[in-house]
């Protein structure tokens, strides 16, 4: 079947390129798009065994001079010092500017891996070639990079842009159920951000067989968004629904918790506080609560509303004395409201009283 293409028309555009099987084509299509240049594939040491070869492979095959670099797996490695041995590393091979960075593997992979091309040298080029839904759906595009610090998720990072993005829905074969299950928590987000046909496949229909439709949808929702803000000022916000409880909750759980699983707990917290705030349409909360389960991901935490609260105030996403909420009222269409900070606490209990 014919690769799906879509264009991210930002100042620099790029091709979302999404089909099963590319990663054999990826040289090609590589060449198409950069021209003569070195590369450095930067991948961690799951996805090192798994899809290494078969990239270098074809990258060789369309004449490409690539070496790689490969970090330990796991949200508790995107710091400050595995970027620091990847610019090392750049610098050893003496990366130039004409040169580029490929990141192959899921979210914790590209946001470095575009950290660091961001930074190197004061900016080089990257691609994506995610390998996890979650970096397929929402975190390839769109070129927010970033590292995680002692006090928060992603506090240090830049824009960056990728060139390409290259999307093999064949590699999300050989990922667990529970991995799976983390790219549908954000696409699920999508669905409740831009309509019911998005939504109505993860209430009713099978994920895993609509892949590939899944994915072009999310990254046309997603490519929309960054075009009209590319830096988060305005809509761009929107993209945090369910993340001011989920990163709360992936920092009281040490980062232990999956990003994928802390959002959906953090859509169903903010869809039943919607709901009894008077914020929402009711039964949102009911819809978004099976869409969930029904693929696999909780709707509920250990942590107490306190933890979760003084967790988010921590949180870059707070301005001043406010903070943004993005609130669902209805499927396909979501709000941003500042509230004090004062008021979240109130927020998050009301979103995590469990009415049966
Ligand atoms: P991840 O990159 O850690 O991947 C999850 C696990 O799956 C890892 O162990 C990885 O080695 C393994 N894996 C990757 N591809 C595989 C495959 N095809 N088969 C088998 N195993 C595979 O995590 P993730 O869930 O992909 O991404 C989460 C990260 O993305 C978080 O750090 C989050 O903050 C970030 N994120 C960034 C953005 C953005 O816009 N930049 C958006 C959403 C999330
Ligand atoms: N994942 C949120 C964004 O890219 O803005």
């Amino acid at each position: 079947m014919e690769p799906c293409v879509i264009r991210v028309r930002v100042r620099e555009g790029y091709d979302v390129v999404i089909g099963g099987g590319l990663l054999k084509d990826s040289g090609r299509l590589m060449r198409a798009a950069l021209g003569s240049c070195r590369l450095i594939v930067v991948t961690d040491s799951n996805v090192a065994h798994l899809y290494l070869p078969t990239l270098l492979n074809s990258l060789a095959e369309a004449g490409y001079d690539a070496c790689s670099y490969v970090f330990p797996a796991g949200e508790a490695h995107k710091r400050m010092d595995s970027l620091s041995g990847m610019l090392e590393f750049f610098a050893g091979q003496r990366l130039t500017r004409m040169d580029c960075v490929v990141a192959l593997g899921g979210g914790v992979t590209g946001d470095m891996a575009g950290f660091a091309a961001g930074c190197y040298l004061r900016g080089v080029r990257y691609v994506q070639v995610p390998t996890t839904l979650l970096a397929a759906v929402d975190s390839s595009v769109g070129g927010k990079t970033a590292v995680d610090l002692a006090a928060g998720k992603n506090l240090a990072g830049l824009f960056h842009q990728p060139s390409m993005v290259i999307c093999d829905t064949k590699t999300f074969e050989t990922l667990t159920p529970d991995e799976f299950a983390n790219g549908t928590a954000e696409a699920i987000k999508t669905g409740i951000l831009d309509d019911e046909t998005l939504f109505s496949v993860f209430e009713l229909g099978d994920a895993r067989a609509n892949v590939k439709e899944i994915v072009a949808q999310c990254v046309a929702f997603k490519a929309r968004i960054v075009e009209a803000d590319e830096t988060e000022t305005g809509i761009r916000k929107t993209l945090n629904l369910g993340h001011t409880a989920g990163h709360a909750i992936e920092q009281c759980s040490g980062f232990s918790m999956p990003h994928g699983h802390a959002v959906a707990i953090g859509l169903a917290i903010i869809a039943r506080a919607a709901e009894r705030l008077g914020w929402a349409q009711v039964p949102i909360a009911r819809r978004i609560e099976h869409a969930l389960t029904r693929n696999g991901l909780p709707i509920t935490t250990e942590f107490s509303p306190e933890a979760l609260a003084e967790a988010a105030l921590s949180d870059k996403k707070r301005a001043g004395g406010t903070i943004t909420l993005v609130v669902p009222k209805q499927i396909g269409d979501c709000a941003l409201i500042d509230i004090p900070v004062e008021q979240l606490l109130d927020v998050f209990r009301a979103g995590m009283e469990i009415v049966a």
